[in-house]
């Protein structure tokens, strides 16, 4: 039984699925570009509004275009009545991905466009644009209705950033908080054919709505493995817990083969182009809260994994203690990620079926070779 084959990659490692123009990485450089922008540039100085028009639509938009599109979002901030009614039949013990895979799903058939062609183009920007703006209050108020708390109703003169944190905890955010928030939702927005953008991709690539590319993509992002990382990275630093326990807990762990959250990546080779300004927000994050114990564990877990295995952070790994910094909880830092990677997952599926072809690999079969069918009375 054959397992390899001149073309088989495990994992797709290395497999070119598809022409984007969406983003780009250049591994020797560590850098990551949106429609030809350095993500830097665009974490610095620019938005998550404009970063999230930039990559519908292509270009950055003038002032004029942005104030109409910030305009466009707000008024699709709200949600109908009856997806919080579907929160509150959800189970409590619902993780937030999983409240948000049903929430999405669920919106879908009350969407204007829902009858639209799966391939018109205008219709899915509107649809992205829908989605986009919606995310943040299916996030903050999911968590508030499985927590007993009154929904917080979006305020149209915020933007995603702010709005998620007032709904989140009904008083507007500081400016370091919502600005940090911000910068983190634009470093999350867009990564090639990462696992979550591909699931998208597929779907949609059998004439599927982008509802649920979108819905593919959430349940693919909660896996520890991608978005999930996030989370995990926190609550190991928790489980670390001390300064003095982080060496020997990662060597530890190490030794017995374990994968050390937020480490590692199947494209970058040097560094993740994105961990050093989450890792900048996180320690000043940090600082403001008064505990920079988290940060400073997270240094020596660093410290060590470069040295034991050449691994470096990802972006997940500061992110982690960057928000918790924050005060957000840490079953919604995954969610957070999404709130911000739907843009990437819309402007892929617009693109994908801009020019389809239903994705259909082959894999390579090892089971048993061809034999008689026994009927059911002579089988032991
Ligand atoms: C990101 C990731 C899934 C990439 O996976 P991949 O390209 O398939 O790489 P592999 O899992 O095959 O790892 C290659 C080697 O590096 C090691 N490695 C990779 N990431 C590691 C980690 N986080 N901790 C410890 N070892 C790690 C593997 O054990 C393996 O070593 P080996 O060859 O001695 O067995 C992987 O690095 C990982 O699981 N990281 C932790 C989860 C995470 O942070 N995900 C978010 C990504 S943005």
């Amino acid at each position: 039984m054959a397992t390899t084959a001149p073309n088989y990659s495990p994992g797709l490692e290395g497999v070119i699925a598809g022409i984007s123009t969406i983003s780009d990485i250049d591994v020797e450089a560590s850098r990551l570009i949106y429609r030809g922008y350095d993500v830097h540039e665009l974490a610095k100085q620019g938005s998550f509004e404009e970063t999230a028009y930039l990559l519908l639509h292509g270009t950055l938009p003038t002032q004029t275009e942005l104030d109409h599109f910030h305009q466009t979002l707000a008024g699709e901030y709200e949600v109908p009545d009856y997806i919080y009614d579907i929160f509150r039949a959800t189970p409590k013990n619902a993780h937030p991905m999983d409240q948000l895979k049903v929430a999405v799903g669920a919106l879908a058939p009350s969407d204007p466009d829902y009858s639209a062609s799966p391939t018109d183009r205008d219709a899915n920007l509107r649809k992205a644009v829908r989605m986009t703006a919606k995310m943040g209050n299916l996030v903050a108020n999911g968590w508030r209705i499985a927590h007993d708390q009154e929904v917080v109703k979006p305020d149209g003169s915020l933007n995603i950033a702010q709005n998620f944190l007032y709904m989140l905890n009904g008083t507007k955010p500081e400016e370091f908080a919502w600005k940090a928030i911000d910068t983190s939702l634009v470093l999350y927005a867009e990564h090639g054919f990462n696992a979550s953008t591909f699931a998208a991709r597929v779907t949609v690539s059998s004439l599927s709505d982008i509802y649920s590319g979108v819905v593919s993509a959430i349940g693919t992002l909660k896996g520890n493995l991608h978005g999930g990382a996030n989370e995990k990275a926190m609550e190991m630093l928790m489980e670390i817990g001390s300064v003095e326990n982080a060496e020997p807990f990662i060597r530890d762990a190490l030794t017995h083969k374990k994968k050390i959250m937020g480490f590692g990546h199947r494209e970058y080779r040097i560094s993740d182009s994105r961990a050093g300004i989450m890792g900048e927000l996180g320690k000043e994050a940090a600082r403001r809260s008064g505990n920079e114990k988290w940060a400073e564990i997270a240094d020596i877990c660093e410290r060590v994994m470069k040295e034991e295995k050449n691994l470096f952070p990802n972006v997940d790994f500061p992110a982690a203690y960057a928000y918790y910094s924050l005060g957000v909880p840490i079953p919604l830092y995954t969610p957070i990620f999404a709130i911000s990677r739907i843009t990437g997952w819309c402007a892929n599926m617009i693109e994908q079926l801009d020019d389809n072809r239903i994705m259909r690999p082959k894999s390579i079969y090892a089971g048993e070779s061809l034999r008689d069918y026994v009927p059911i009375a002579n089988r032991h």
